[in-house]
């Protein structure tokens, strides 16, 4: 798995800011979901304006001022706005109703709004704060940000950072990917070329959550199934959007598509599979899941290891490695006390999770009558098997009961107590959101024959859309 292209350093010349050519009408050819199995089927972004990334440019545009970055055309040619202009909010709401022959959004540009220079100040923020991110980028923290202070923001991008920074901490999630990536691409020996590429495509692998309801973004409920489409779609809006806005290379847009692909197909939107990851993916695939850790300061190193390593194949070792070695000098320690009762429910739901999950699966191998359901389970149930092996090579629910035993359990034994049933958990919830994307292909019965297992996976507390 470590000699996939998704873990290798780049090795090709440098060619970050040459002009790209956008086929003509590559916006309305590209196909989405025809071939690939729970890819959502979402093209309309650039159909048409789209309200939430339009609310969150009005937003910005209460703190920056907004103009025309390009003349605003209406579909019949005729100049409504020209380049340049201070474009007010009511403005840009009239704008809106005029059938525009590109969406409002990407024709405007924030005038004071993030540039490379804010990137450089916010990443250095970072590594000031963090002595883990600080240890991580070790001697190449220089390097990084003097690669993040010359990365092309074309006015689009920069827009859609300057509303991220006024959405929450969007615009320092960014800037954190970008670090992280940069850091482990350096550790990697990727060339100044290759530190371009990953950490571009890091700062802007989620503008498509801009393009997102930001109440699914935010939430902390289980998300319906077209809720999940929705939110889902953001690696492909935000390469559609790359691609479409950017005279960026195009490894840069499909870095971007790639950033919650996994190398073994269990990532989405596309369900890729190593060897059809662009080269570098495995930075961003890393970046973005210590990224999710990284609020807790105390446990983040090793929860991030605990997080790529439970699943074999899931994360490219070769990177994964690096953070490895990082986490060795951020031991967990403190007091760390375990809600026995709680930690035990958990361990227990998980263990008889699976198992009941295999059980199922190898009844629906005799009841399926279709194929679209046979493929379905025919991806499922190897996936499973890993995941019941994964759980058990932990050993976390033999160390439950030697924990119960001991009046003071050691810190990281605890931490893989809680931890380890959580990410089982979450696994076994992607599982159940593929097999509900899958059910739409069903024929009649098909559906009804799943339900038991999708019950299982989603867990009791999880609603049936
Ligand atoms: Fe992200
Ligand atoms: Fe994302």
């Amino acid at each position: 798995m470590a000699d996939d292209a998704a873990c290798r350093p780049f090795v090709r010349p440098p060619r970050l800011f040459e002009r790209t050519r956008t086929p003509v009408g590559a916006r309305y050819g590209y196909t989405v979901g025809s071939a690939q199995v729970g890819v959502p089927r979402m093209i309309e972004p650039f159909e048409q304006a789209n309200p939430h990334a339009l609310a969150a440019v009005v937003a910005a545009g209460e703190g920056h001022s907004i103009e025309a970055s390009e003349d605003i055309v209406d579909a019949q040619g005729v100049k409504l706005w020209a380049r340049g202009r201070p474009v007010a909010a009511d403005m840009i709401e009239r704008l809106v109703d005029r059938r525009l022959r590109r969406p409002i959004e990407q024709c405007l540009a924030a005038r004071d709004g993030i540039d490379a220079g804010q990137v450089v100040a916010e990443t250095t923020r970072l590594l000031e704060h963090s002595e883990y991110l600080s240890l991580l980028a070790g001697r190449d923290a220089l390097r990084l940000l003097d690669v993040a202070g010359r990365l092309p923001l074309v006015p689009p991008v920069a827009l859609l950072l300057t509303a991220a920074k006024g959405r929450g901490d969007a615009f320092t999630h960014a800037c954190l990917v970008m670090l992280l990536a940069g850091a482990l691409a350096a550790r990697c020996g990727c060339d100044v070329s290759g530190l371009q590429r990953v950490m571009l495509a890091a700062l802007v692998h989620d503008v498509g959550e801009q393009y997102v309801n930001p109440e699914y973004l935010r939430s902390r409920r289980e998300l319906s199934l077209e809720e999940w489409r929705h939110v889902s779609a953001h690696p492909r809006v935000g390469e559609l959007f790359v691609r479409t806005n950017t005279r960026y290379p195009k490894e840069i847009a499909a870095l971007v598509a790639a950033h919650h692909e996994r190398l073994d197909g269990t990532g989405y939107p596309a369900r890729s599979v190593a060897r059809a990851l662009p080269e570098g993916a495995g930075y961003l695939l890393v970046a973005e899941t210590m990224a999710g850790v990284l609020n807790d300061p105390v446990s983040a190193p090793a929860r991030a290891v605990l997080a790529m390593g439970l699943v074999f194949g899931e994360y490219p070792m070769g990177i994964v490695n690096h953070v490895v070695l990082a986490q060795r000098s951020f031991p967990v320690e403190g007091s760390h006390t375990l809600e026995r009762d709680a930690a035990r429910e958990r361990v227990v739901a998980v263990r008889e999770g699976l198992a009941r999950a295999r059980r199922i699966a190898a009844t629906l191998e005799d009841r399926v009558e279709h194929d679209a359901e046979r493929r379905s389970l025919g991806r499922l149930a190897p996936l499973l098997s890993r995941l019941d092996a994964a759980f058990v090579s932990t050993g976390t629910a033999h160390y439950f009961d030697l924990v119960e035993q001991c009046a003071d359990a050691d810190a990281e034994l605890v931490l893989q107590l809680e931890l380890v049933p959580r990410e089982v958990r979450w696994r076994m919830r992607s599982l159940a959101r593929d097999v509900a994307q899958d059910l739409v292909a069903f024929p009649e019965g098909g559906r009804e024959r799943f339900a038991p297992m999708l019950d299982v996976l989603r867990g009791d507390a999880a609603p049936r859309s």
